[in-house]
């Protein structure tokens, strides 16, 4: 009897995007992590020696279909990520259907600790947003950004010194970019899960033990569990298993 779950290496693209955007409203937030199976979210300090070539091939499926790719200043600066341009397959693919050649880069940070001059932004094919809050988008160091970025304020009222996630979800909404697709860190996940906005957590199960100086995937603290529904599991090379949640509401 095989009770392992189907293989990705069965499914085309087309399969696999069938798959992933089964049942997803619009507005939607949809989350995307590695983790070991005993929790960590890194591996010497980043995810990329997790996952492997099938948690690679979705990854780059999940950011097709995206109207934007949301992801918090830590993993930014951590995994040194470049600017926000797709694969050509992809940006055929995107043309095919009328949307533009590649999603919207959005960066959460609450310091403004990036570099403007660094390629995320010079070498945007996008103007990327920034998402910050009210104190910070009104600094000088914001004054810098704005030439490379549209810097967006997102704090709650009374509250100016903070980045309200639920905030930052309606900014890129009312911008067009009902498409979410956050690919972390921990730090800003703890926040999205307390304010209870992740509609789908895409979870890539990495068949190791990583011995627990890793970070869990979300850190933080939510006033109560926020459930979720499993909707596919799928096993990939180097038996990862990819799984997708949805937010049981
Ligand atoms: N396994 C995976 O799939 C995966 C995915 C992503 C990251 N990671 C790993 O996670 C580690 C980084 O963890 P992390 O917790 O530092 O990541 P993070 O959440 O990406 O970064 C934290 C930083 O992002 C900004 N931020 C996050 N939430 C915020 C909020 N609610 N309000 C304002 N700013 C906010 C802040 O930036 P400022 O300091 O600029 O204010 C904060 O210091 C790395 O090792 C990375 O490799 C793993």
């Amino acid at each position: 009897m095989n009770v392992l779950p189907p293989s990705v290496a069965d499914l085309s693209d087309e399969d696999l995007l069938e798959l992933y955007t089964a049942g997803t409203g619009a507005p939607w937030l949809r989350v995307n992590f590695v983790a070991t199976l005993d929790g960590s979210a890194s591996a010497a300090g980043v995810s990329g020696s997790l996952g492997g070539p099938d948690d690679l091939r979705v990854f780059d499926l999940l950011r097709r279909v995206a109207d934007v790719v949301l992801v918090a200043a830590g993993t930014v600066r951590d995994e040194g990520y470049g600017p926000m341009v797709l694969h050509d397959v992809d940006v055929a693919w995107r043309r095919s259907r009328g949307m533009p050649d590649h999603p919207v880069f959005a960066i959460v940070t609450g310091s403004l600790s990036l570099d403007p001059a660094s390629r995320v932004f010079t070498e945007a094919p996008v103007r990327p947003i920034v998402l910050t809050s009210t104190s910070a988008a009104s600094s000088p160091t914001a004054a810098a950004l704005r030439d490379v970025a549209e810097v967006v304020a997102c704090s709650a009222d009374g509250d100016e010194d903070s980045v309200d996630v639920a905030l930052v979800r309606e900014a890129l909404v009312s911008r067009g970019y009902g498409t979410i697709h956050c690919e972390g860190g921990p730090t800003f996940l703890g926040a999205l899960v307390a304010a209870d906005v992740v509609d789908e957590l895409t979870l890539t199960i990495d068949p190791s033990l990583e011995g627990g100086a890793g970070p869990r995937i979300a850190r933080g603290s939510s006033p109560e569990l926020r459930r979720m529904r499993p909707v596919h599991v799928l096993r990939g090379d180097g038996d990862v298993l990819l799984t997708r949640y949805v937010r049981a509401r």
